[in-house]
């Protein structure tokens, strides 16, 4: 794999604004000169809904390279970095790391970075094999990961039609339980890619909880984490939709702001209690957690974790679930370790946490135009 190194309110009594991953809260007097300067919930503008809404549009019966590569970036991805580099190869589709758009602080192994490809391989695997066309994917090779597109039946399914519908639903949740046997059916679909989905739920959520908040403090606590998080946050719809990337504040049903406040106003009211108290409240209202754990510590095994949680996600869709990822707790080396003795692992490592449960949507987000991102 020699290809492997050449390569995340309101203004009310006070501000409460909620920006991707995190929670600034603040005065009266910084709410007051907020709303003074024009801050209030604007909704989504008409050009941010028609770029979604393009973003989303039906894949042709007989798609062309870049429609596919559309419905390869709608997989998740750490930051919305989009993490990727399409081009075409003799029988297929190659992706390929775009070592430009790391995350060095929240991923410095590269961990998030190969499991987002590992949606993107996901989603344009499925959506190939919807237009009959193979989809298989290779192993990592010098190209990337290849997809073949070879004639093949079509295999037109629930995964397919929850491609564009799929998204993180960063919010509270309703509270109700799942059955096991849905449960069930969600780690099927982990185990299709050798990966093992590890469900707790009511009081064995806690101690993953626990987790989370050591691991959001300890991020929250680091400068170069917040910097990083800050450089890919974007504070109001057009300049979500110029760049095509990163992680939007109304996606998180957030108040939009002209940039340079923005940046101010998260550099003021960023702090670690409020945030510590929203995910024990979004936790709390989910029906569980799962963890993802690959076979193997290493890109191929990231990768697999990415396509397992691809297909897992897909899969809650279709069957009228949300999700969201719940991360912190495997960020952190050391958070996690606890959360790999926890969960009983021994030396297998836990890739990816995210909550499961029912709510409305949430708006979505954008994605640069396939063209950006093909060679
Ligand atoms: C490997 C990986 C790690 C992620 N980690 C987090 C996380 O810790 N917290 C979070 O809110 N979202 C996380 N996300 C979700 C992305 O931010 C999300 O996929 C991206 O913003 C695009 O939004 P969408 O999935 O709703 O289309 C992660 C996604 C991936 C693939």
């Amino acid at each position: 794999m020699t290809w492997i190194k050449e390569h995340r309110g309101r203004i009310c009594h006070c501000l409460c604004m909620e920006i991707g991953r995190r929670i600034f809260i603040g005065g009266a007097v910084a709410g007051a000169a907020a709303f003074g300067a024009g801050l209030w919930w604007r909704g989504l503008s008409a050009p941010y809904v028609a770029a979604a809404d393009r973003l989303r549009s039906p894949l042709p019966s007989l798609p062309e390279t870049l429609d596919l590569v559309r419905f390869a970036t709608l997989g998740a991805n750490g930051h919305n970095t989009q993490p990727w580099r399409f081009s075409k190869v003799a029988d297929g589709l190659a992706i390929a790391p775009d070592f430009s758009r790391r995350t060095p602080v929240v991923d410095p192994d590269d961990h998030h970075l190969y499991a987002s490809l590992g949606c993107a391989a996901e989603s344009l695997s499925i959506a190939a094999r919807a237009r009959g066309l193979s989809g298989e994917i290779g192993e990592a090779g010098a190209e990337g990961l290849i997809a073949t597109l070879r004639p093949a039946q079509p295999e037109i399914g629930a995964l397919f039609a929850a491609i564009p519908e799929r998204q993180c639903t960063r919010s509270a949740y309703d509270g109700t339980r799942l059955t096991s046997e849905e449960v069930g059916v969600l780690a099927a679909e982990a185990k299709v890619h050798g990966v093992t989905a590890i469900w707790r739920e009511g009081a064995a959520v806690e101690p993953i909880l626990d987790l989370v908040i050591a691991g959001n403090t300890r991020q929250m606590e680091n400068p170069a984490f917040v910097a990083e998080l800050r450089k890919w946050i974007r504070f109001n719809g057009a300049q979500a939709a110029r760049t095509g990337d990163g992680l939007y504040a109304a996606v998180s049903g957030n108040p939009t702001a002209p940039e340079t406040i923005g940046r101010i106003l998260f550099d003021a009211f960023f702090r670690i209690g409020p945030e510590n108290d929203k995910y024990a409240r979004h936790i709390r209202s989910s029906a569980g957690i799962f963890t993802l754990v690959a076979p193997s510590n290493d890109p191929a095994g990231w990768i697999a974790a990415g396509r397992a949680y691809q297909r897992m996600a897909l899969r809650a869709t279709a069957m009228g679930l949300r999700n969201a990822f719940v991360n912190q707790s495997v960020e952190e080396p050391a958070v996690r370790a606890d959360l790999a003795s926890l969960l009983d692992l021994d030396e297998m490592r836990p890739n990816l946490v995210f909550r499961v449960g029912r709510a409305p949507p949430m708006p979505r987000s954008l994605r640069r135009l396939p063209e950006a991102v093909m060679n």
